[in-house]
């Protein structure tokens, strides 16, 4: 009796950890408009995504707040079951995790303090890079794991070169970086063209410069394998994009942070 009970109690607690009602979403929300908190709620392009994700898997949606750079590992472990974080899909992260389809296009971009003479008359990619790398020892900041960092820095799994005599200085997030650059501590900051806007809008004193220098893709993290998860996840964003409910969200987040 005592073993059947054992094993029932086992193949309870199996059943329970696999039926989970909860779906689990690891962000770093410190990235407006896709995740970010404010009057004390998260709110986002990344989480309402993610409420119609777990509404629609009849599930309660459990927001965990972290560092960017923890995001991977934490579905890579099963510790989140999804990672929504404006994260750019790319080989290195596909080693750890799957990426559902993409649902949004970005780019890192510059941003440099109002009237730094040194950034005039760009017109192109090209025309960037040779602006940065003709400044011996310009410093540039950039959020801690992200494709800015790898970008900067120079990264062969990203396929990036990086720039001659620059320091990269990594922040936790993007304002962080922005307010050392205003008080002189910084030349530049690298970060995603839409949180780019968003920081440029709501800070005085600096500059966006408006060129995409990389091509990347947002997609939805889930563990290795889940397939199951995936396909769900896919199908809803196939769609919400096709409804349009995707475009209001950006619509929605955009104007509201401008
Ligand atoms: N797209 C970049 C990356 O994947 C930056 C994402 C940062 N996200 C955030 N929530 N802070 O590396």
């Amino acid at each position: 009796m005592k073993i059947v009970l054992f094993f029932l109690s086992i193949i309870g607690i199996i059943f329970s950890g696999c039926k989970s009602d909860k779906l689990t979403m690891a962000t770093a929300a410190n990235f407006a408009p896709f995740e970010y908190i404010s009057g004390g709620e998260f709110q986002g392009i990344d989480i309402d995504v993610a409420k119609i994700i777990a509404s629609e898997l009849g599930k309660e949606l459990v927001i965990s707040d972290m560092e960017f750079d923890s995001v991977v590992q934490s579905v890579a472990s099963k510790n989140a079951d999804i990672g929504l974080s404006g994260l750019t899909m790319n080989e290195a992260r596909k080693q750890v995790i799957d990426f559902s389809d993409t649902y949004f296009n970005a780019a890192q971009m510059l941003i440099i303090k109002e009237n730094d003479k040194r950034f005039e008359n760009l017109k192109t990619k090209e025309d960037v890079i040779k602006a940065i790398n003709k400044i011996k020892g310009l410093k540039i900041g950039v959020q801690a794991g992200t494709t800015g960092e790898f970008y900067s820095k120079g990264d062969k799994d990203w396929g990036f070169d990086g720039f001659k005599n620059t320091t990269t200085i990594s922040f936790t997030n993007g304002a962080m970086a922005i307010t050392a650059m205003l008080n002189n501590q910084l030349d530049v900051v690298i970060i995603d063209e839409m949180p780019a806007r968003v920081l440029t809008k709501t800070n005085s004193g600096i500059e966006l410069i408006d060129i995409a220098l990389t091509d990347e893709k947002y997609a939805i993290a889930v563990s290795k394998g889940n397939n199951e998860l995936l396909n769900k996840i896919n199908e809803i964003l196939r769609a919400i994009k096709q409804d349009g409910r995707m475009q209001e969200i950006i619509n929605k987040y955009y104007t509201q942070n401008q």
